[in-house]
């Protein structure tokens, strides 16, 4: 399967703050908001990714992310002319697709929780149409609204409705076979000018090829698009990251824990870090202590 990232937006809930500069490379904490959608695509086993982004941001992406081989994964880019709809990723990916099972991850949607590699994984491994998840909330009228049957097939989708039929909101990671693009291509854009991904699930699950999973209870979604969802986020990445002395959305852990790069790899590449806690926990996954390291160094061991 391949990974799309949509980094496309004009992200104008954020404004001012992200006139110069993509939400998507705004701060969550300790790292820039993309790394968290990148590292859900990698915990899937993902290494073919594209980044589509607007014409403008399109250098800072590829200034941060480069050809993805320093997470030993292969990133392209392609960009986003007209903010047409999340489902245009896949008119305008159509030819990097080339027919393959695809995963889809909004640059701004921020999943948290000891389960979602599994999670991810088996959606992977079970798809045979299209595959998204539901996640419970109080204020579903804000977002694609799902609901389904006892079997977890979806009988119902709509985008942000008046009357939800059920507190299951989409969340924006979903996974594909290789018809979406054709899919894509019969849909017309709704009263707000959009192609629609909730008109591409709509179609496959008139198919009846729309399944559903749940993201429990341990899971925490965030979409980092407001000014105070972006500060939630950030409070809770830092929260969860002091409690479990574990970090979240780090592409260098991901790709180490399967095997996509050596940790001399990974080690080289965060020498040009300053030392932060970032370096600091990379290292120390790496095996190198840092405290000992500075210490020996004193001779203070
Ligand atoms: C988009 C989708 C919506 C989904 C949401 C998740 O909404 O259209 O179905 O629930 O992302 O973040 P938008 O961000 O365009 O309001």
């Amino acid at each position: 399967m391949k990974g799309i990232i949509l980094a496309a937006g004009a992200g104008t809930r954020l404004y001012p703050v992200s006139m110069p500069i993509s939400k998507v490379l705004l701060p969550v904490y300790d790292k820039p908001m993309v790394y968290y959608p990148l590292s859900n695509l990698m915990m899937g086993g993902i290494r073919d990714i594209l980044v589509i982004t607007n014409e403008e941001d399109d250098p800072k992406f590829r200034k941060l992310l480069g050809d993805g081989s320093q997470f030993g994964v292969h990133i392209d880019y392609l960009i986003q002319y007209v903010p047409k709809g999340i489902s245009d990723a896949f008119i305008i990916a159509e030819e990097w697709i080339d027919g393959d099972d695809v995963a889809l991850v909004l640059g701004d949607n921020i999943f948290c929780g000891p389960e979602m590699q599994s999670l991810i994984r088996s959606a992977i491994e079970e798809n045979e149409g299209a595959t998204v998840f539901g996640y419970r909330v109080d204020d579903p009228e804000r977002f694609g609204v799902v609901e389904f049957d006892a079997d977890m097939n979806a009988i119902s989708i709509e985008e942000k409705p008046k009357k939800p039929k059920s507190n299951y909101a989409v969340v924006g990671l979903y996974f594909y076979d290789g018809k979406a693009c054709g899919l894509a291509k019969t849909l017309v854009p709704s009263d707000r000018g959009e192609l629609e991904i909730t008109d591409l699930n709509i179609k496959y699950m008139e198919e009846g090829r729309l399944k559903v999973k749940l993201l429990g209870d341990d899971v925490r979604w965030l979409d980092a698009g407001t000014f105070d969802s972006l500060l939630e986020a950030g409070n809770f990445i830092k929260d969860v990251q002091t409690r479990t002395v574990k970090n979240v959305g780090c592409p260098e852990e991901i790709a180490l824990k399967n095997g996509f790069v050596t940790k001399e790899e990974v080690i080289e590449r965060i020498s040009k870090f300053k030392d932060n806690s970032y370096q600091i926990y990379v290292k120390g996954i790496c095996g190198i202590d840092t405290l000992k390291t500075e210490q020996s160094k004193n001779g203070i061991l």
